[in-house]
């Protein structure tokens, strides 16, 4: 069987401690079996690694690079963190394009696939995840690489009218296409980038069929990530009844209790979140007093200047809430932006009765999935979803608000809260079907059949 090789910026190196973020999460318990890893070491060295470092476990086995200061800057916090993330999340006032970065990006793709290059069988799968790589299989194919690769895109797509504010926009969507499978996590991501091809590129794909660019098929398709929920549900049983787990129960007192886990982004509508939390004991005083609202919300990307000034908003709004409302003996707003470990979060998102997931734009949101897997199925609380996550084209049995809109967002707390057990078990039980459908292995096999079954450009035999 074909050995597959998964490339992503960021490792779940187990040296390394869990950091928060869906691609790992997604991954890793899928591959414990055997694979092999390779990514950025999260360490700076003098130069960038043409080489890779192996970690062999003799199963996952991890292959990391060092990069440079310099490297890290132009390519991490420059162009894949202030220009690519913020326009594939719809914010582009905050994109910072500069040059240097731009060059600083295509480097570093080139040093991945040197480093990868050395480390290839001639029958892996490679697999590609993310937008820090997108010029990977244009660079491995310089280096004569005839595998199958595959890209997943973990973040949104934008329309023309959108990526068209990106300088090399061409180019990128051109890199795209040097993959054999390009997939996405929605429906409206793919819808997005066939809006593109067609604006820039003149490709109008028929539905179902794979995409001709110079001479080659690229399948491109959406394979919806998801979470082994069955295995959440029962760590979130036994979390619940952990030391943490009592802890809290303690700590919240019988008072309704509302939760959201957040990587500490621009793209998580945390400011909305607050103040909708902040009207919502302005308009319906029957909660003050009642309930209490627990944001962990993991510090991420700290170098980026923008994740500095929404830090200092929050911890402003949070001071401002827990200052207005406040009682000498209940505290409305708990904020916390250290990561909590997995399974006391599932323990955490079981006590909610309310689990608030409120992006801007996300491409799918494993938080949501995984707050409804937490659940206790004979008294499970209420999601509240962004229509604007990847997640909300499928748990439409959340309740599903405009998070640009912080009233609309006090209103689903409100009816989160006050809704009866029987409505709360009927949307759960549908909500729990569906996550078990999806999940981080069907992903897996999904995306990785589609890869396997798919004619390279050498013309390799499609079956294997
Ligand atoms: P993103 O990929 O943008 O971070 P997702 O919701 O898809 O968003 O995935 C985030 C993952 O990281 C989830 O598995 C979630 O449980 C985890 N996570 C998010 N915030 C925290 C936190 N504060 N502490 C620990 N884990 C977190
Ligand atoms: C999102 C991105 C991932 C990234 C993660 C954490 O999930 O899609 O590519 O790894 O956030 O961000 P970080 O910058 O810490 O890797």
């Amino acid at each position: 069987m074909a050995r597959v090789v998964i490339v992503s910026n960021r490792v779940p190196l187990p040296s390394k401690g869990a950091k928060a973020g869906g691609l790992t999460v997604a991954l890793k318990d899928v591959f414990k079996q055997g694979a092999l890893w390779l990514g950025w070491s999260g360490e700076l060295a003098a130069e960038t690694a043409t080489s890779a470092k192996i970690h062999a476990t003799g199963k996952l086995d991890f292959a990391t690079i060092d990069l440079s200061e310099q490297d890290y800057r132009r390519f991490y916090v420059g162009f894949a963190n202030s220009v690519l993330w913020p326009l594939l999340h719809f914010q582009p006032g905050l994109l910072e394009f500069d040059r240097e970065d731009f060059e600083g990006y295509l480097s570093v793709n080139r040093a991945y696939a040197k480093a990868l290059a050395e480390l290839l069988r001639p029958d892996d799968l490679i697999w590609v995840h993310d937008y820090h790589l997108i010029p990977l299989a244009e660079a491995l194919r310089a280096l004569g690489v005839k595998n199958r690769i595959g890209f997943f895109l973990h973040v949104p797509f934008v329309p023309a009218s959108v990526f068209s504010i990106l300088p090399s926009a061409e180019w990128l969507l051109r890199m795209m296409l040097a993959y054999d499978v390009v997939g996405f996590q929605a429906r409206q991501h793919l819808h997005d980038f066939e809006d593109c091809l067609r604006n820039f590129l003149n490709i109008a794909r028929q539905s179902g069929e794979p995409i001709w660019f110079e001479g080659r098929p690229v399948i491109v398709d959406t394979f919806p990530i998801g979470i082994d929920s069955r295995a959440f549900a029962r760590q979130a049983k036994k979390a619940a009844g952990s030391i943490a787990g009592h802890r809290l129960f303690e700590s919240i007192a019988g008072r309704s209790f509302m939760i959201g886990v957040d990587r500490l982004d621009y793209s998580k509508g945390l400011p909305n979140r607050f103040e909708a939390f902040g009207y919502l004991l302005d308009r319906f005083p029957e909660h003050r007093m009642h309930v209490t609202y627990l944001q962990i919300a993991a510090r991420s990307r700290e170098d980026v200047t923008e994740y500095q000034r929404l830090k200092h908003e929050l911890d402003r709004l949070s001071g401002e809430i827990n200052g207005r409302y406040a009682d000498f003996d209940w505290q409305p707003l708990r904020y916390m932006t250290r990561a909590v470990s997995r399974a006391n979060l599932a323990g955490f998102h079981r006590q909610a009765r309310v689990g608030l997931v409120t992006p801007l734009r996300d491409g799918m949101n494993l938080v949501a999935k995984e707050y409804v897997a937490a659940q206790d199925p004979e008294d499970p609380g209420v999601l509240v979803l962004s229509r604007l996550a990847g997640a909300a084209e499928d748990l439409t049995e959340a309740i599903i608000i405009n998070p640009y809109d912080p009233e609309e967002i006090t209103e689903a707390m409100h009816a989160a809260l006050i809704m009866p057990l029987d409505e709360r078990k009927d949307r759960h039980e549908k909500l729990f079907e569906k996550i078990c459908r999806t999940t981080a292995a069907s992903y897996c096999r999904d995306f990785l059949n589609a890869l396997a079954g798919t004619a390279t450009s050498t013309g390799m035999p499609t079956s294997q």
